[in-house]
């Protein structure tokens, strides 16, 4: 049979891994796709970087564009990565040119995933983008194909290898973010500008393909609230500790009366519920539906070998001829997105407040929570031991941790309450506010 022709854009640690992976399993690739796979064509910005790969028998080509249009192959390989721009470019090239496409851009399809996948539905054509979500997770089949009888209820899960690599090691070994990160860098875990880790904004564009499949509606990045992983102390990893969390940041996307939430942020999880256990790069998945009940799906979720081998599972469905729905259903039948406004989430909730250690400080605050109709499960404050390097401490009034959990309340009002309280001037900096998640 012959050879499904590959146009390679991108040789970074997920293209330089996807080469590699050919190179070793070329034999038994073309024995399970039943005809054998071919890189024909490649480009990168730098064509004299040092990769430590064969590319003899391999065309350069200078741009993405041309080697999207170019004659010889039937597939572009998209990992150059970013949103709108060179990628989507010559994304949009190829698919108007008639090749399939495999991408793990997960801030393209994000941004413009519906509108690709509508050309590619229209040109027959495949867009395929395993890699996009979860590294090596094969979380995007499980839902666009194995739950394909189901409902779902909810989805949610660590979406991002570099900041649950960062909160395990700045947690398990007292390290400081900075350098944490890194050390995510060096791995290859990070995205290009790692604002996009930390800052959770590359888990919500994951969170947005995976609702989009999950809910069958059009993706929505913009209705997704996001927080990162950047004001996360120490003393918050302690204080989950103490309490019985660990400190993950989530995504997740649940079915609610007015609309589907979207929300990524870090969560203080029970240390008994499966994603407390998740460490390091490692990311996890959890679907809830009508039928199947819960999968909990868990893998590598970064990194070069663990991306390309989603990459090749693409590969592999085109070149056996396996034809899906981008989206897992035609895309011009996905429903408009109905947004949840964060406003209206109901969960407990963890505070971190700075207080001026002063009479009457504790009440005012408990009376500002009874106000907003809020209880309090536990209010703890801790006293730092006065040291040489903080003399200020040993001052009185100096301000001290404190820490609160509530019951079950709503975003609305929490944040009334901690505006509130911060207004009474019994607080000396911004309040942290971490949502706790009672996941099994
Ligand atoms: N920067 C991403 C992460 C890479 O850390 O999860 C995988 O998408």
């Amino acid at each position: 049979m012959e050879a499904l022709r590959l146009g390679l854009a991108g040789l970074g640690t997920v293209g330089a891994a996807l080469v590699r992976l050919l190179d070793q399993h070329g034999d038994d690739f073309a024995a399970r796709c039943g005809r054998p796979v071919r890189i024909v064509a490649v480009t990168a910005r730098d064509r004299a970087k040092v990769r430590g790969i064969d590319l003899s028998g391999v065309r350069w080509v200078d741009d993405p564009e041309t080697l999207a249009r170019d004659p010889e192959i039937d597939v572009f390989v998209e990992l150059i990565g970013g949103a709108g721009g060179l990628a989507e470019r010559a994304v949009r090239a190829a698919l108007h040119a008639g090749k399939h496409v495999v991408t793990a851009n997960k801030a393209m399809l994000a941004a413009s995933g519906q509108d690709l996948a509508e050309i590619a539905e229209a040109h027959g054509l495949t867009l395929a983008f395993e890699a996009a979500v979860a590294g090596a997770i094969p979380i995007v089949k499980t839902l666009r194909e194995t739950l394909a009888g189901n409902s779902v209820n909810r989805i949610y899960g660590i979406l991002n290898g570099t900041c649950n690599y960062i909160l395990t090691r700045m947690e398990a070994e007292e390290l400081d973010f900075d350098t944490c990160l890194r050390e995510a860098q060096r791995l290859g875990y990070a995205e290009a500008d790692p604002a996009f880790d930390i800052e959770g904004y590359d888990a919500a564009h994951k969170l947005a393909i995976l609702t989009s499949i999950a809910f069958g509606t059009q993706i929505d990045a913009e209705a997704i609230y996001v927080e990162g992983i950047t004001s996360i102390t120490p003393a918050d990893l302690e204080a989950a500790d103490e309490l019985g969390y660990r400190l993950k940041l989530l995504g997740i996307a649940s079915r609610t009366e007015t609309g589907i939430e979207q929300r990524v942020h870090p969560a203080m999880v029970p240390k008994s519920s499966t994603i407390a256990s998740i460490d390091g790069v490692t990311n996890a998945v959890a679907v809830e539906s009508d039928y199947a009940g819960q999968l909990v799906l868990s893998g590598p979720g970064a990194g070069g070998n663990a991306t390309a081998s989603s990459v090749a599972s693409d590969i592999a469905d085109i070149a056996r001829g396996i034809k899906v729905p981008t989206f897992g259903r035609a895309a011009r039948s996905l429903a408009p997105h109905q947004r949840a406004a964060i406003q209206t989430h109901a969960g407990g909730y963890y505070l971190r407040l700075s207080v001026y250690d002063r009479p009457g400080a504790f009440a005012s605050i408990a009376t500002r929570m009874a106000e907003h109709g809020i209880s309090l499960e536990s209010i703890v404050q801790r006293r730092r031991e006065p040291h040489a390097d903080a003399p200020e401490l040993l001052r009185p009034h100096s301000p001290q941790p404190v820490f609160l959990i509530t019951y079950e309340t709503t975003e609305e009002a929490i944040r009334a309450a901690v505006n509130q309280i911060f207004r009474d001037g019994h607080i000396a900096s911004a309040p942290q506010l971490i949502r706790i998640e009672p996941l099994g």
